[in-house]
């Protein structure tokens, strides 16, 4: 049973504890997106998204800077990216999903760096050809979620790295080992590829200015866990005389145990998109609830969907619709549903979004080098 005292603990590398997503706000020093804010990105984007509306995306960085100069007719381009250690859960998917939202509505570039570098360094246990087993394997991922060859660069570090290298190296000489150690918590005991790495993330901020030779502005989208990054990243761009990336952050999907965590050493504790149908269908039916001790009292008092898995994942992804939510919550706070329905709802929306999404995959086993960033070499101007 997780513990709902532990510190609260969020940098890229580890996040538990239960979250505080306004302390998150004051400790990394980002900005609360606010209504005023999301109607400017729907106006802009001309229309909504549930995930801007529910507040799932909720802190940022540079948004308004962004969008002035947006409306100024200077094109941003989109960055962001995955860290192949492993499978994909579903949690993944919604920068990603939200990504191609963005993509589509303001006609942008992606850049998708894949830091099989990052996880090799990290991950005591795992080996090269493991690294590069899953940045195969979660570039599938990315690509059954629609993007297009012509406008979306895969990134792999360990490949592509002679176009990252020049970048890099001017990043790493700005950043000092104690700016290293009190953002990132590094100790002596680590390796010092991990300690190099962080250069390497923020490259992708600058590469397509890089590339075409002027400053053009960059949106990162992803979850808050990845800030210390951009905090980093936005003191050196004005040292190398590049714009400071935005920011977009979503909060965490949790896993589907008490106290939300997901855990690898766990696979009942979180949805992968590649796990057999039947086999989510029975992770839901295990979900964590806020359900009462008997169908009973259920009835009588109620549940409670603030800290129940199965809610959280239909906010997140199975039920974009507001009222369709709302009469969800409604019901399950007045005792109308009990928690097996609730689920018996879920499942199957999770199995056709698995067998949809696998299909997409299939789709996409051969197809992986059309995304290649080698492609970017032909276009570097220098
Ligand atoms: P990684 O592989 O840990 O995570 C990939 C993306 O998923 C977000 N994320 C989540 N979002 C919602 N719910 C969750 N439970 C959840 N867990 C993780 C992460 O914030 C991330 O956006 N170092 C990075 C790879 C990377 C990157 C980037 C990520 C390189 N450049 C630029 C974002 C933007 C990593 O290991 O991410």
């Amino acid at each position: 049973m997780a513990d709902k005292d532990e510190e609260m603990v969020v940098t890229p590398w580890e996040v538990r504890g239960k979250i505080d997503y306004d302390r998150l706000i004051e400790l990394f020093g980002t900005q609360r997106i606010d209504q005023r804010l999301r109607e400017r990105i729907y106006k802009a984007a001309g229309e909504k998204h549930f995930l801007l509306e529910r507040g799932l995306f909720f802190s940022h960085r540079d948004l308004d800077w962004l969008l002035d100069e947006y409306a100024k007719g200077h094109p941003f381009f989109i960055y962001t990216g995955r860290g192949p250690s492993g499978q994909v859960h579903i949690g993944h998917l919604i920068p990603w999903m939200f990504t191609k939202w963005l993509k589509d509505r303001f006609k942008t570039r992606l850049y998708f760096q894949l830091t099989n570098d990052e996880k090799f360094f990290f991950e005591e246990c795992m080996t090269i050809e493991e690294v590069r087993h899953y940045t195969y394997e979660n570039s599938l991922d990315l690509l059954a979620l629609g993007f297009e060859p012509e406008t979306t660069f895969l990134i792999d570090d360990i490949k592509h790295i002679d176009l990252l290298y020049e970048l890099g190296v001017q990043v790493a000489k700005k950043v000092t080992f104690s700016t290293a150690k009190a953002v990132y918590g590094f100790e002596n005991s680590m390796n010092i590829g991990g300690i190099w790495y962080p250069a390497l993330q923020a490259v992708p901020a600058f590469l397509h200015s890089w590339i075409v030779g002027k400053n053009v502005p960059c949106l990162i989208p992803c979850a808050i866990d990845q800030d210390p990054h951009w905090r980093v990243t936005r003191d050196v761009a004005d040292k190398l005389g590049y714009y400071k990336p935005a920011s977009i952050q979503n909060k965490f999907v949790p896993g589907l145990g008490e106290g939300g965590k997901m855990s690898s050493s766990d696979p009942m504790s979180a949805i992968f998109t590649t796990d057999k149908p039947k086999l989510a269908r029975k992770k839901v039916m295990n979900a964590f609830t806020g359900g009462r001790a008997t169908a009973e009292e259920q009835r009588r008092l109620g549940a409670n969907p603030d800290v129940c898995s199965v809610f959280k994942y239909y906010s997140f992804i199975f039920m974009p619709d507001d009222r369709e939510l709302a009469d969800i919550d409604q019901k399950c706070r007045s005792g109308a549903i009990l928690c097996g329905e609730c689920k018996q709802i879920l499942a199957p929306r999770m199995v056709e979004f698995l067998e949809r999404h696998q299909a997409a995959r299939e789709e996409m086993k051969d197809r992986v080098d059309e995304f290649s960033a080698a492609r970017l070499r032909d276009e570097v101007r220098r």
